[in-house]
């Protein structure tokens, strides 16, 4: 398998590739990869020539030191879960200065409105720290195709309109949120979860489940309310936001169209751990 460290020597090699019209699929992550991330994979090898995974924790999408400085870093068994797909995958895993040089620095970027909603709202300049690697990243791995789960599906959303506004040459396709037997949403953060938390955790989707429930009947204000309470009664998770938004715009839902398609987004403390998931609701 060959991993790259340095950005124009993948570049060269992904170059010469190209000119033999090889399709490039292309995953980006941050690594302490799980079966959540190889499903994205496995679609990318079943649709491209070439496939490319990059493994970089991006510090300019931490708002948070503590959380930047303990976010897993398991490169070595990373490689050998990505030899179980294929051999062929190209691995790109740069420094930070790599990417950075002396300049770790977010970009400014404007996604008309859709980087203020939740996560924005939430994890300050998270999104201009996305932007800013996903923008570097297509720049040296130039992929036809792209992958990005709708674990985060703002995120989805954002790089959506990213190569939209900023024309960049590359298909964005999004993939189904992949879980635990138990329904939690697989993260490379679960493997953090004290055993106690990790019982707990399964509560999240559960939750969602019957939020999609009581939406078909209920208003959103209602559902709202009712998983508020369901985490005030809680004794280990703590909620940081529940919201049911318009998928278009992900602006908070107040009055219910027939004609909009709806999602739930949750954020919630388990400890010193934050779980992000979402449920299609209609
Ligand atoms: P990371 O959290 O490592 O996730 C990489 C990709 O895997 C993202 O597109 C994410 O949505 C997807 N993913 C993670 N867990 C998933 C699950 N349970 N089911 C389906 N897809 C899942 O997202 C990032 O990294 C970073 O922000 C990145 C885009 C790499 C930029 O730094």
């Amino acid at each position: 398998m060959l991993v790259f460290t340095n950005k124009n020597k993948i570049n060269n090699h992904i170059s010469a590739l190209k000119q033999s019209n090889k399709t490039v699929g292309f995953v980006p992550t941050m690594g302490a990869l799980h079966q959540g991330h190889l499903s994205l994979i496995k679609e990318g090898l079943s649709n491209n020539d070439i496939m490319v995974v990059s493994i970089f924790v991006n510090p300019t999408q931490f708002d948070n030191v503590e959380d930047l400085k303990k976010y897993p870093r398991t490169l070595d068994d990373d490689i050998a879960l990505l030899k179980t797909l294929s051999n062929d995958i190209l691995v790109y895993a740069p420094s930070v200065e790599d990417i950075y040089q002396n300049n770790v620095k977010a970009q400014n970027f404007s996604f008309d409105g859709l980087e203020f909603e939740m996560e924005g709202r939430f994890r300050q300049g998270h999104f201009d720290g996305v932007g800013t690697i996903v923008k570097r990243l297509f720049e040296i791995v130039i992929p036809d195709n792209a992958y990005f789960g709708e674990k985060d599906f703002q995120q989805l959303t954002i790089i959506k309109k990213l190569v939209d506004k900023y024309d960049v040459p590359v298909n964005i396709v999004g993939c189904k949120i992949h879980r635990e037997a138990n329904g939690l949403a697989m993260s490379s953060r679960n493997v953090r979860l004290k055993p106690e938390y990790k019982t707990a955790a399964p509560f999240i989707y559960k939750t969602l489940q019957h939020a999609k429930t009581k939406f078909g009947t209920k208003s959103a204000d209602y559902v709202t309310q009712w998983v508020e309470k369901q985490f005030a009664d809680h004794d280990l998770l703590k909620l940081e936001y529940f919201i049911i938004a318009d998928v278009d715009t992900l602006k908070t839902v107040t009055q219910k169209h027939k004609s909009k398609t709806y999602r739930a987004f949750i954020a919630v403390y388990a400890d010193d751990i934050r779980l992000i998931d979402n449920i299609a609701l209609n």
